[in-house]
């Protein structure tokens, strides 16, 4: 059975309901890899998906919505366009639009192993609408906290819509998170957010798949990074596969933040050795409005290890990537997503990235969470016609 370690002072628990260390310190979830006699051709039999790594995960598969098993893009035009072999792993194409999926299919699959019957977690969106999802499909009872008024239409439908209680608190999403993690103790609810060791069980996922997929380790994995669960996450997974001597390189871990809130960017700009978290965080990206990230720790350790990087992006620089993926390659993702896009754009003008490197951009929403976002930013392209005379006119300009 695998157990949980502090990632600060090292110090062991077997498996229980538990998020931090005595110490304080982050949980990871550690198996003894050697016993668990793990054959990727093995594995391959099975359909690609988060399943398909059962034996490196820690639950049963209590729920499932298909997960994972994403599409890998290539993307020749813009690739070409930065001189570079871009591809786009797109997470929109989990079950309910996000990469959140992976870690909720396996984190509410534990919450029914510990017997659990509530989950809660504080959200700026996604979280809420997979933990709904899920809940609803395993018949658990779920309670989601959002910055009220800040999170994407789209993602407020899918909580809503799944039968989850949804509270909008004044306050961030920070603010949120502190109040989740006070409820969750207090009534013993099973939290989901990434804090919990075992939901990022599932997302590591994304990077046991990435090499999967493409056969190979690509130089950068490029992400955007809000609650910095995720490129935490796909780094334990390809560290594992390492251990287990599958891969035998590592990519550059290279994560993105908006400009408004970047309290990763600045760490590791600054050289610090503790995070400062932004008071104010704002972005049009509202999935990584956030400005004190739980797993900072996990985060900053992927990004030195692997000699990766954080960066920032503007929002119109955000706002400019995501029309450019639409319209270059067909792939509608939401703003936070495209940061990763506009992240590449400017370590290419930069001279960071060299001619030729092989690139994974994560994209890890729908473009459809956030229609609002996308109507605005093309409003000027709507035509308004009034008969075919004019539609006639219209056309000729094409
Ligand atoms: N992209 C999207 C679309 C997200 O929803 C999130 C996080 C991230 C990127 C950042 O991932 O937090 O693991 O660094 N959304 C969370 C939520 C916070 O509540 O849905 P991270």
């Amino acid at each position: 059975m695998p157990e949980l370690k502090c990632i600060t002072c090292g110090k062991e628990y077997p498996e229980e309901i538990r998020y931090t260390c005595d110490c304080g310190g982050l949980l990871e979830v550690k198996y003894d890899l050697d016993k668990l006699n793990f054959d990727l051709n093995e594995a391959r039999k099975r359909p690609i998906g988060v399943w398909r790594y059962k034996k490196l995960l820690p639950a049963n598969k209590n729920v499932s919505l298909q997960e994972g098993g994403t599409p890998l893009y290539e993307c020749r035009t813009l690739g070409k366009e930065l001189n570079i072999k871009l591809f786009v792993k797109n997470e929109g194409g989990n079950p309910t639009g996000s990469f959140k999926d992976r870690g909720m299919t396996v984190g509410v699959s534990k919450a029914i192993d510990f017997g659990s019957k509530i989950a809660a977690c504080a959200s700026t969106g996604n979280t809420s609408a997979s933990l709904a999802a899920y809940s609803a499909r395993a018949g658990l009872k779920c309670i989601v906290l959002i910055p009220g008024g800040k999170i994407a239409y789209g993602k407020l439908a899918q909580a809503l819509i799944h039968g989850a209680m949804v509270t909008a608190i004044s306050g961030s999403f920070d603010d949120a998170m502190s109040m989740v993690m006070e409820m969750c103790d207090k009534y013993k609810i099973y939290l989901l957010n990434s804090i919990n060791p075992y939901r990022l069980e599932g997302q590591k996922t994304l990077g046991y798949e990435i090499y999967d997929q493409l056969d190979r380790i690509p130089d950068r994995i490029i992400l955007p990074v809000g609650n910095a669960g995720n490129i935490s996450a796909i780094w334990k997974g390809l560290t594992e596969f390492h251990e287990l001597g599958i891969i035998d390189k590592f990519p550059k871990m290279c994560g993105i933040q908006a400009e408004g809130s970047k309290p990763v960017t600045d760490m590791f700009k600054k050289h610090l050795h503790e995070l400062v978290p932004e008071k104010h965080p704002e972005t049009i990206a509202t999935a990584i409005r956030i400005g004190n990230p739980i797993s900072w720790q996990k985060a900053i350790k992927a990004i030195y290890d692997s000699k990766g990087l954080a960066d920032s992006v503007t929002d119109s620089e955000i706002l400019a990537a995501q029309k450019l993926l639409s319209r270059k390659e067909g792939i509608f993702v939401e703003p936070a997503s495209a940061a990763s896009i506009a992240g590449l754009i400017k370590l290419v003008n930069r001279g960071e990235i060299r001619e030729g490197e092989e690139i994974v951009c994560v994209t890890t929403g729908h473009g459809l969470k956030d229609p609002n976002t996308a109507i605005e930013s093309c409003k000027n392209d709507l035509i308004e016609v009034k008969n075919i005379e004019e539609l006639y006119r219209v056309i000729s300009t094409i």
